[in-house]
């Protein structure tokens, strides 16, 4: 039995083919143009020099700010984010705390609430936390604050890339 191509067949494939070829070829550079941020690698955390010597990093709490050039998909502001952290010596280690209050989001202080001597306070459902971040037990934040890296160049402290708890 011989299986004949008619007339329309052949235009009904070659016009098909064709078209599908030419949609691939405008399709994929906008599929790619729509996902390109996600495609690419993020940048690599960079350490920030906080103008904050080793020699000043005591026992008590020190706010820190940094402007932090980073791209997040979509999100790319023209001149950064500015970003704070808080700096203390805890056991003769030097860490670095997000203000970022781990239940909903708030932000925390030092020593802002009268009751609650030493300790970052969040003022939007009374969480609370020690000197080292740590979640006090039965206030609403849920784990530890997050903690950026740091390190210590030429005695002066650089903050870098947030690790999530
Ligand atoms: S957001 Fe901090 S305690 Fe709720």
């Amino acid at each position: 039995m011989s299986k004949k191509v008619s007339r329309r067949q052949f235009l009904t494939y070659t016009l098909g083919g064709t078209a599908g070829f030419l949609a691939s070829g405008m399709l994929f550079p906008m599929v790619r143009f729509a996902i390109d941020p996600i495609l690419r690698k993020g940048e690599k955390g960079n350490f920030h020099d906080v103008n904050l010597k080793e020699s000043e990093v005591t026992d008590i709490p020190k706010q820190v700010k940094f402007t932090e050039h980073r791209k997040d998909g979509w999100y790319n502001p023209p001149k950064g984010e500015t970003l704070t952290a808080w700096v203390v010596r805890v056991k003769g280690e030097i860490i670095a705390l997000s203000p970022i209050c781990k239940h909903l989001g708030c932000t925390v202080n030092w020593n802002s609430n009268p009751m609650y001597k030493n300790e970052f306070f969040c003022p939007c459902h009374f969480g609370r936390y020690y000197k080292d971040g740590t979640n006090v037990p039965g206030t609403p934040p849920p784990k530890p604050l997050d903690r950026y890296e740091v390190k210590v160049e030429n005695g002066r402290v650089l903050i870098g890339p947030l690790q999530k708890t």
